[in-house]
Parts: C-alpha cells; structure tokens; sequence
C-alpha cells in the first residue's frame, strides 16, 4: 500500500510534507531551524496531534543541534529548555506537543550525570527518532485493535484527518481501516470536509484515495443524513487531548457528530495513542482551546465569503463529554467504560511499545 511520509529525518535534516498545498501539490518540505518549525505547526504544514509532537521533538534537537563541543552542559539545557518551551506555545490544545518537548527535556536531565555536549546532542537525536519509530508502531497496534473491534462493520464515518498525515505513518482514527485493507477487507469511509479546513476533504479524502480505500466526502452538514440513512455502522475519530475521566479533545465539529451517533445509534469510538491522553487535568474543561484567525472562516483559501468586518467566532477544537463515548482505541488496547479506571489502567502504565 502507497504510504506518504508525514515527517521524517533525511540526510541530517526534518523534512515534511507541507499539508496546506494538498490535495493540489505535494510538495516536501526542509525544515531547519527552529522558528521554521514554530512556524510550520502553528500553520498547520505540519499538523495532527502525533505529528506535531515528532515536529516538535526534532525541533528541539535542531535547536540544540550546532551548539559548539567545547560549550557547558548549563548553557546547553538552557537552550532546549527555552526552545522547547517556545515550540510548545505554538499549539495549545493537542497534549502531544508538550509531551514530546518534556521527553526531550527530561532525556537531556537523565544524560548530564554521564555524557559530554556531543553525547547529549546525539541522544536526543535519537531520542527524537525514537518518537518517530514509536508513533509508527502505536499506529499499527492501533489499527490492529481497531480492525478487531469493528470486525462487524463495512462502513464508517471520520471527522478531520486522524490518518497517516496526521502522524508518522498508520494514523490512529484511520489505522484500523488500512490494517483491515492489509487483511483484505476495504471499508467504506464517510469523510466529514470539516470546515473552515477543510481538513477531512484536502487531507483524508486525498490519503485515502492514495491508499485505494473507497472513501465518500460529505459536507459537516450532511453527517445526519447519513447516519439517518443506515449508511454509517460506526464513528471513529482521533483526539488531541484525552483527560483522565475521558473527556476528549478533537477538531471543531467532534461533539455535534458525537451527539449525532448516539441520536442515531451509532457507535462513537476515540483511536488515540497514550501519548494524547493528559492524565493531569481530571476533566475536559481544563482543556485549553486553540482560537484562530477570522480570515479562515470568512476568507477560506483566499475567497471572500462573508462581509468585511463581521464578528467571529472560531475554536479550533471542542470538547466531546466522555458519556457519549463507546471506547478508546489505544496501542494497549481497547478500553471501554467506566474510563476513569480503565484509562489509569492502561495509560497510567508507562510502558512503551
Ligand atoms: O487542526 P488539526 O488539523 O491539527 O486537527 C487535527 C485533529 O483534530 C485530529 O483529529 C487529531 O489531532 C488527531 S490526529 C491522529
């Protein structure tokens, strides 16, 4: 199956593929210092919770990567601390980010005890890699739990792009449906455009085409209709944020489509990774939500679309209440209700794939 490649280290340097030309142009991206990176995940080139944490982690390595030999271990702590919490402010909903900033950070602590400036530069190289190749195999264990829990099911419904765009290769919300597409079973997939975006028609429609999986593009408005209509046997969607009671963050237009699924009768299923689960906020409403600029819903993609000057209003995310949640769908396993215990259970854990 034709794979793209998110983000990855190439010849000594992050390259992306720059996600605010598709479905257009595919075009990769060099990144190579650490405002580029700021910048690339605050415009959403690069972009999807897994994703921006692995951006992230390699921008705290290229800030730290030409710190000179002969300079002390203090001055170069200093200078991940400063640039790691400058990458963490570029987004503030999707815990990823500053999970995969506090890894590097904690990493360089753990080495100083033992090892030089050049031993702590190339460790957090690899530590940066390390989430990367992680990521890649959260993904896949995702998919695998995902493809046994919808065994029953032909037909799905998505909301944004929690695909292999959106992290370093299988996705999460669309893991399940290329492991079941690798065993010989294609999927229907109902994807929301989700506006103002248009995340779910630039991105997933485009991956999934790619990837050959029958994919139907809908309008956000539409989800009703087909969920009406029989078409839709489950949702499944990713998160930014999960709190400790389930509560969970996901791109603007998740809740209405939650409420939906229960109307209809439909389950609603969360595919996330343990590194998006924020076990230090004990419900959704200490969530941090990201607002954007007015020009995305008035201006989209350069067309004006509604008069000059008028108020907005543009969260980027919002928050779907545990209760409406069937499961999560995590690289450990599935966990269903009640969350609180299942979630310490399986996430609390610590240990990694
Ligand atoms: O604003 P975006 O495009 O970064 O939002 C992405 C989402 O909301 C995804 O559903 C979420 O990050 C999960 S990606 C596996």
């Amino acid at each position: 199956m034709k794979r793209l490649k998110t983000i990855d280290w190439v010849d000594d340097g992050v390259v992306i593929i720059d996600q605010t030309r598709l479905p257009g142009e595919l075009i990769y991206q060099r990144i190579d210092n650490v405002e580029a990176m700021f910048h690339a995940i605050r415009e959403l080139r690069v972009r999807g919770a897994p994703a921006i944490g692995i951006a992230a982690a390699f921008g705290c390595y290229i800030a730290i990567a030409d710190f000179p030999e002969q300079g002390s271990v203090d001055d170069l702590l200093t200078l991940l601390e400063k640039n790691g919490d400058y990458l963490a402010d570029s987004r503030p909903t999707a815990v990823n980010l500053v999970w995969a900033v506090n890894r590097m950070k904690k990493r360089a602590l753990e080495l100083v005890p033992t090892a030089a400036v050049t031993g702590i530069k190339n460790k957090l190289l690899q530590e940066a890699l390390a989430i990367l190749d992680e990521d890649r195999r959260m993904g896949r264990a995702i998919g695998e739990h995902g493809a046994k829990l919808l065994a029953n099911v032909s037909s799905i419904l998505t909301h944004c792009n929690a695909g292999g765009l959106a992290t370093a290769e299988y996705g999460t919300a669309l893991a399940p449906v290329y492991v079941a597409a690798e065993q010989g079973k294609l999927f229907t997939v109902y994807a929301d455009e989700t506006r103002p975006l248009l995340q779910g028609a630039r991105i997933t429609a485009f991956e999934l085409q790619q990837a050959g999986i029958p994919v139907i593009l809908i309008c956000d408005n539409m989800a009703a209709t087909v969920m009406e209509r029989g078409k839709v046997g489950a949702v499944i969607v990713g998160a930014d944020r999960i709190t400790a009671n389930g509560d969970t963050a996901n791109k603007i237009g998740t809740y209405g489509v939650a409420l939906l699924a229960k109307a209809h009768n439909i389950p609603f299923y969360v595919a996330a990774p343990s590194s998006t689960f924020d076990l230090n906020l004990t419900t959704g409403r200490a969530i941090p939500i990201e607002e954007r600029r007015a020009e995305e819903i008035t201006c989209g993609f350069g067309k004006r679309t509604a008069p000059d000057g008028v108020a907005v209003f543009n969260p980027a995310f919002d928050v779907t209440p545990a209760e409406l949640i069937c499961a999560f769908v995590t690289e450990k396993g599935v966990i269903r209700p009640p969350f609180g215990r299942g979630i310490r259970e399986v996430v609390g854990g610590g240990d990694r794939l």
